[in-house]
């Protein structure tokens, strides 16, 4: 492996969220924070030494978006998932969540219905609800031990007069999915005959584990590449999310246009310097560090499947598809709020419990996994101390 994963960073004293709110969260600061969606590794050193190279410069004027800019993006989704984009479809937005909340605003009205898929990412939730649409949800099916979409809910639930959006989360957080062709497919037939516009969440689209393929939901059928919006950003996968530089891909013009003309009226489509500078560098030259990043990935995800399957069995876990999330069922120790008790103050992990992202994850906790082997061997002992006699 070129890069390493195993330094420890201190991030205490910066003002990383992860590590800042613990005790506002859990009530005490000695807990070891494996919740909200960044790694505690540094981003690639070629990111870092463009960032270090544009502070010397010293002059921090208003920038300019150019196609220099957008290149680097759009051959790395050719590269890496098959599609092509045109510079002209790609609206630049301040992150994932805000550019959310625009396409919320700009193809719904107040009382409008938006159907999500929980259990699922909680500020989907917020989105909607804070601007006065109604969330519909179309509950993932558990069975076996695996998610699986409800497309008879589904259609009821779009067949509705007033549900004009579907929020897709690909790879889905929290439960590590990756939708597959025919799920996509069927997904796609029901969003068409409906006529509910698609947003696509592919934020985690480049955190998959082959054999595993992501499939971005414009390469399904013509259709849908004109009925959808897809939303990516480097944050996830260069752990960049601070520098807050993401993108939406709109191949639709009169969608586009909607779409703009409601960020021009709320906000901008401007971005920070050191978000255009990152964004850039990591698209242009990160690849071999993001191999590198799900090669050690996938020894955290092995680490703590055979640790916890070995010795705390009733814990039960699937490998994730995707993302750095780990979800968890620990059900069978019982009620959720006592489960998190014992995890904060015995075994000294910050999980996030799973009613948070919907009724359907209670009892569930979400563990991120992106951070050095060694914390995330001392967090599992940790955890096996805690619930070994019960
Ligand atoms: C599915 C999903 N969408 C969006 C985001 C956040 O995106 P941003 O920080 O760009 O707003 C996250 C972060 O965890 C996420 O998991």
């Amino acid at each position: 492996m070129k890069y390493d994963f195993d330094e420890i960073v201190d991030r205490r004293n910066t003002e990383s969220a992860k590590w800042k709110a613990v005790k506002k969260l859990y009530g005490r600061d000695d807990v070891i924070p494996m919740w909200v969606a960044d790694m505690d590794f540094k981003s690639p050193p070629e990111v870092i030494e463009a960032l270090k190279k544009r502070v010397e410069h010293g002059i921090f004027g208003y920038p300019m978006l150019d196609d220099d800019y957008f290149d680097p993006f759009i051959n790395w989704i050719r590269d890496r998932h098959g599609i092509e984009i045109k510079k002209e479809w790609i609206v630049t937005t301040y992150g994932v969540v805000d550019a959310l909340k625009m396409a919320i605003l700009a193809y719904s009205k107040p009382g409008d219905n938006v159907v999500i898929q929980s259990p699922v990412y909680y500020p989907f939730y917020n989105i909607v609800n804070s601007n006065g649409r109604m969330i519909l949800k179309n509950s993932l099916k558990f069975e076996n031990a695996n998610y699986s979409m409800d497309f008879d809910d589904l259609e009821k639930k779009l067949s509705l007069k007033r549900t004009k959006l579907f929020i897709l989360c690909n790879p889905h957080n929290p439960v590590g999915r990756i939708w597959k062709r025919e799920e996509l497919e069927k997904l796609v037939r029901l969003c068409n005959k409906h006529n509910v516009l698609l947003l696509s969440d592919e934020i985690h689209s480049d955190l998959v584990f082959s054999p595993n393929k992501h499939i971005p939901i414009s390469s399904i059928s013509q259709d849908i590449k004109e009925s959808s919006l897809t939303f990516y950003a480097p944050s996830k996968t260069f752990n960049l999310a601070g520098l807050k530089a993401s993108f939406v891909v709109i191949p639709n013009e009169q969608l586009r246009t909607e779409y703009k003309n409601m960020i021009e009226s709320l906000t901008s489509d401007k971005l920070n310097i050191f978000g255009m500078v990152a964004a850039k560098v990591a698209y242009e030259r990160g690849k071999d560090w993001l191999d590198d990043l799900l090669n050690y990935l996938r020894d955290n995800i092995d680490h703590l499947y055979d640790f916890f399957n070995e010795k705390l069995p009733k814990i039960k876990l699937q490998k994730p598809e995707g993302t750095y999330l780990m979800w968890l069922d620990f059900r069978e120790y019982g009620d959720e709020q006592k489960v998190k008790d014992i995890l904060v103050n015995k075994a000294k992990v910050g999980l996030e419990e799973g009613s948070i992202f919907g009724e359907e994850g209670k009892g569930f906790f979400r563990m991120n996994i992106g951070c050095p082997m060694s914390i995330l061997k001392e967090a599992c002992n940790n955890i096996y101390n805690a619930f070994k006699d019960l």
